[in-house]
């Protein structure tokens, strides 16, 4: 059994309260707020109350369990990534902290890297493609929503070496619960609602995290040309991409690959209301025969797969518990 933290009462936050409410293997979890400090779960989240019988506490000082989950704007996991070490604890950081190099981390986020030391030891938590580093590891960097569905995409063909060019087409459309709870006007529902909007045409901070897992896993430099789409859902991440490749059936590769993984559904066409609230990925591909392309599809919750449920999985794995505990209830 361990004990949890959840530092951060946002839309993540809230998202691994409901994953480790029904985690056989949690007995406590407390959550690390500003907003509900000493609050009860009634008021923290409604619809928890009563599901579970563990012990829950919300409060304003930092309590390091057994296992720390940031759910906070980048910059506030490296700042206290060492202090949650000393503790004992092992750190699953949902931000960008831990992704990318400190030199890249300052040029995409504009904060000088507080323990770039440390940053060395982390692992990127994309189990399907590096599920033994992730068992050994004390500080996970939980990847972001658009690289989780671009990354599970492209990963087969690009090991097997079917996917040719070196520059690779990727569009993703989200939810706007992908943006964070933040009082902005574009996300605002007068705003949002009956709109669609692509947004960080070409610069999006995700595209630097795709390319280098992309190239840990397969030794393999690719460019990304990523276009990501805002679109009038709360939550739901399809994304799409195409890239010149041998012709082969992506529906075979992805077979090969993913199999025995739990997570996974290769299915005839990616749905976000088949995902929502699951750590599942769907599935699909193509070759196009016409234009020698493979066009692969994925379908994600951001807030899931994307976030709170690949963390509770990366803890899973970590400390020994079956992969999908406390992640298949729908
Ligand atoms: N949303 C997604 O789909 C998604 C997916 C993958 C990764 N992520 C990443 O996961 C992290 C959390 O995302 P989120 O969507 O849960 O964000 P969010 O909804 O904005 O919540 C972040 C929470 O962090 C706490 N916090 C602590 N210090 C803060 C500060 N200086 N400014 C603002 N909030 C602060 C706040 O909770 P308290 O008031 O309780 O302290 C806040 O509600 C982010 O780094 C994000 O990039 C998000």
């Amino acid at each position: 059994m361990v004990s949890v933290t959840v530092i951060g009462s946002g839309y993540t936050g809230g998202e691994l309260l409901r994953y480790l409410m029904g985690h056989e293997k949690v007995n406590e979890i407390t959550l690390v707020t500003n907003t509900f400090a000493g609050k009860g779960l009634a008021e923290v989240a409604p619809k928890l109350a009563k599901v579970s019988g563990k012990k829950f506490t919300a409060t304003g000082k930092n309590v390091f369990n057994d296992v720390v989950f940031t759910a906070t704007p980048h910059g506030k996991a490296m700042s206290l990534a060492q202090d949650i070490l000393d503790a004992g604890s092992l750190l699953v950081d949902l931000s960008a902290d831990f992704r990318l190099t400190a030199p890249e981390f300052t040029k995409w986020y504009g904060l000088k890297h507080a323990c770039p030391a440390l940053l060395e030891t982390a692992v990127y938590g994309l189990p399907e493609l590096f599920r033994d580093k992730i068992k050994k590891a004390k500080i996970i960097a939980n990847p972001g929503c658009y690289p989780t569905s671009t990354l599970l995409l492209l990963y087969p063909l690009v090991k097997d070496k079917i996917i040719q060019s070196n520059t690779i087409m990727v569009n993703s459309c989200s939810g706007t619960s992908g943006a964070g709870l933040k009082m902005e006007r574009a996300y605002l529902h007068a705003e949002m609602h009956d709109n669609m909007c692509h947004y960080a045409l070409a610069c999006h901070r995700h595209t630097p995290e795709m390319r280098r897992a992309l190239k840990l896993a397969t030794g393999k430099e690719f460019k990304l040309s990523f276009t990501p789409t805002l679109v009038p859902l709360s939550r739901g991440m399809l994304t799409s991409a195409k890239a010149q490749a041998k012709e082969a059936d992506p529906l075979k590769v992805f077979k090969r690959h993913y199999s025995r993984e739990p997570f996974i559904r290769i299915v005839q066409n990616p749905e976000v209301k088949n995902v929502n609230y699951t750590n599942f990925c769907d599935l699909t591909g193509i070759y196009d025969n016409e234009c020698g392309l493979a066009v692969m599809v994925s379908a994600i919750d951001n807030l899931g797969k994307g976030a709170a449920g690949q963390a509770v999985q990366n803890m899973n794995l970590i400390k020994g518990f079956k992969e999908t505990e406390g992640l298949l209830a729908v």
